[in-house]
């Protein structure tokens, strides 16, 4: 893989500028915006809660905020699509909001475990009915100012429940806190800085009031480290590589592949880092180097949470085993992460051996070619199309419309970088 690539917006931050951006005073405008079907289901859900919302148009956004509390009750269900971010954190804000809705998604995000937020959320009070299964549709009946404020301790490192908690804080009685077991994603803190609304932390707490408000601000959306693994991984594992990869997010709480490919061997430089609007941002260069298989720290596993399947890939090129454990949310995903990956690698040729919290792949096999099912997840798709670099027949991967949910522009760039990669619309 060769080149110079700016790959698309951040898809974390692009949800929140837009549920802040909506709530607060005066005029946000958003540049990098994540142009993906995720990020659009938020934009959208806005737009039918009465936010006028301009763009997007080549990654700009600008929204009309209404306010903390002028949101309008929508006419129909809330869509997630495919997306937990939009879902989660649309519960913990509509909790508190003056009216009712329903939070609908897709098939995969229908199957995906809500009771996660929806507990932690009745005991701040809020009435939210779930499927028996805990799953979508979420029928939220609105509770403004009843919500009371809780001291949660997170029994999963979830930035999407911390944040979903954060939210309903926004509109509760007394302090919301919520203590995380390790780590995770920090952007929904560290946006609400950047719309002056005060949140406290302290060591691994976080704390926040109904006294604030959002005010406008300009955001600048770095590109999302989570679209580029795919090609840290393609560049490291493809002999002769050089890519450098521009404007790079690097929020140290998303930073795990990096390390974890640098515990591997690969040679990942950090350049011109820089700070933009409250985030650090720098460019990658990559080149290929030889990986050897590793025990993966467990207090990497939150940090990398959405690189595991392209990081699979790595593993399975990594001369010896690589063995992940404490993994075990990777279960809950767009698909069951693990089992989807180690039933993809085995039929590659790859040793891969699924456990209930990981996996452990013995490596430096020859990868073979074959058909692999993407289960519908978009990075699992993206994933296997990385192991085409290294394989010595080609990969079908079946099933990968939902690229688009994250990614749209993958096929081009991967094509422009050097991936031999035909794409076939269904
Ligand atoms: C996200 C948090 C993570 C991550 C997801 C995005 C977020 O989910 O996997 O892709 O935007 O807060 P969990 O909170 O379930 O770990």
């Amino acid at each position: 893989m060769h080149g110079e690539a700016r790959v698309p917006g951040d898809k974390s931050m692009s949800h929140r500028s837009i549920m802040m951006g909506s709530l607060a005073d005066g005029v946000t405008h958003v540049k990098g915006f994540l142009e993906a079907e995720d990020a659009l289901a938020t934009l959208q859900a806005f737009r039918d809660m009465g936010v006028q919302i301009e763009g997007p148009i080549d990654g700009c956004v600008t929204i009309h905020g209404v306010g903390k509390h002028a949101l309008k009750a929508p006419q129909k269900e809330l869509y997630s699509g495919n997306s937990g971010s939009s879902m989660r954190l649309l519960s913990g804000l509509l909790a508190g909001q003056p009216f009712n809705t329903v939070l609908t998604g897709d098939n995969s995000l229908s199957g995906r475990p809500m009771k996660r937020v929806t507990e932690p959320l009745a005991a701040m009070g809020a009435i939210i009915k779930t499927t028996e299964k805990g799953t979508a549709p979420l029928e939220i009946t609105g509770r403004a100012v009843q919500l009371q404020g809780i001291d949660y301790n997170m029994p999963m490192a979830s930035a999407q429940v911390k944040s979903c908690l954060l939210l309903a804080g926004m509109y509760a009685q007394g302090e919301t806190s919520v203590t995380e077991p390790a780590p995770t994603r920090d952007h929904t803190e560290r946006m609400l800085s950047g719309f002056l609304y005060p949140v406290k932390k302290q060591d691994n707490k976080v704390s926040i009031t109904a006294e604030g408000k959002l005010t406008a601000t300009d955001i600048d959306v770095p590109s999302d480290i989570s679209s580029a693994a795919f090609f840290l991984v393609g560049a490291s594992i493809a002999a002769g590589s050089d890519l450098l990869l521009k404007h790079v997010g690097i929020n140290p709480t998303r930073t795990g592949v990096i390390s974890i490919l640098r515990l591997m061997g690969a040679s990942i430089e950090i350049l011109n880092e820089r700070l933009v609007g409250g985030e650090l941002v720098a460019d990658l260069h990559v080149i290929s180097k030889p990986l050897t298989g590793i025990a993966i720290p467990e207090d990497l596993v939150p940090l990398a949470i959405d690189e595991f399947p392209v990081l699979f890939i790595a593993a399975a090129c990594a001369e010896g085993q690589t063995r992940l454990t404490g993994a075990e949310e990777l279960r809950v995903k767009e698909s069951d992460r693990i089992q989807v990956m180690a039933e993809g690698l085995q039929l590659l040729g790859v040793d891969a051996q699924a456990t209930p919290d990981g996996m452990v792949i013995q490596g430096g096999r020859q990868i073979a070619g074959g058909v692999v099912a993407s289960h519908g997840d978009h990075r699992i798709a993206m994933a296997f199309a990385i192991a085409g670099l290294r394989a010595n027949a080609p990969i079908t991967i079946l099933d990968c419309a939902n690229v688009n949910t994250s990614f749209p522009e993958f096929k081009d760039l991967a094509k422009k970088l050097g991936l031999d990669l035909n794409w076939q619309e269904n």
